[in-house]
């Protein structure tokens, strides 16, 4: 059995035969709220495998660097082994979450210019939304390294809503985290799924995505499945 190096809320990090190379396990596993509401997705860690490798394999295509080298099996993606640099990057092109309860605005309202935060990635102090100047102050990221993900989430934005659209599909917002390999690159990293976007349907704006766990609206499974049909046409 192949060492386990992390386990996070949704995935596994496994080690490999190859100290620059790991496995990611997608699990079932579904939390919400920084880990307070919990449960389980049926097949999420399949959907949600199959998702990722899809956007990444687009990206890849338009040159965005990420992390993923092959998709293994059902549940698991090889990849190379990176620093993941503490920051959940979040872009916004449509109010909604957090930011509609913010600026007390209806969710729904089209931004007129898309918005990036960046949060600090720590559970237990709830990710806090810090700005530019936190990561090289804490040491966890150069201004650089912050600058260019900054640069990579808006090209993956301008990426993933012209392909989406296509698709029927609204990209409301998602977070994207970001690694360092060895030879201090930055790399996309992490999934990219309905875990981690929201998405709308762009006639209904029904959800397909993870709020229909987090506010108990039903058909999970279902919203996860018809991304994978609309986005692979299968
Ligand atoms: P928010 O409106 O709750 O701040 O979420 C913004 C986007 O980021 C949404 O697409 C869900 C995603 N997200 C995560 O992937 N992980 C998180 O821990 C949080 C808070 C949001
Ligand atoms: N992923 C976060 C959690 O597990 C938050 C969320 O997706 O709502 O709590």
């Amino acid at each position: 059995m192949a060492e386990l190096l992390y386990e996070g809320k949704a995935k596994k990090v496994f080690a490999t035969a190859d100290p620059d190379k790991v496995i990611m396990y997608y699990k079932d596993d579904a939390t919400a709220f920084n880990g307070l509401k919990k449960g389980t997705i049926m097949d999420k860690g399949v959907m949600n495998n199959t998702i990722t490798s899809f956007f990444f394999d687009l990206l890849a295509k338009a040159g965005i660097p990420h992390h993923q080298l092959e998709k293994l099996s059902e549940r698991e993606a090889l990849c190379v082994k990176v620093k993941i640099i503490p920051l959940e990057v979040i872009t916004r092109n449509i109010a909604a979450g957090s930011l509609a309860k913010k600026m007390g605005v209806a969710e729904g309202l089209v931004l007129q210019k898309p918005i990036i935060e960046l949060c600090y990635k720590n559970d237990e102090l709830g990710d806090p939304m810090i700005n530019d100047d936190y990561p090289a102050a804490f040491g966890f990221a150069t201004d650089e390294q912050v600058q260019q993900c900054k640069a990579l989430a808006l090209k993956i934005d301008r990426i993933l809503t012209d392909f989406l659209a296509e698709r029927k599909i609204r990209l409301v917002d998602f977070k994207l985290e970001f690694g360092v390999d060895k030879e201090g690159r930055v790399l996309l990293a992490d999934e990219i799924t309905p875990d981690t976007c929201r998405f709308w349907d762009w006639d209904t704006n029904e959800k397909l995505d993870k709020d229909r766990f987090r506010r108990d609206l039903g058909n999970v499974e279902e919203a996860y499945q018809e991304i994978i049909r609309r986005i692979t046409g299968k």
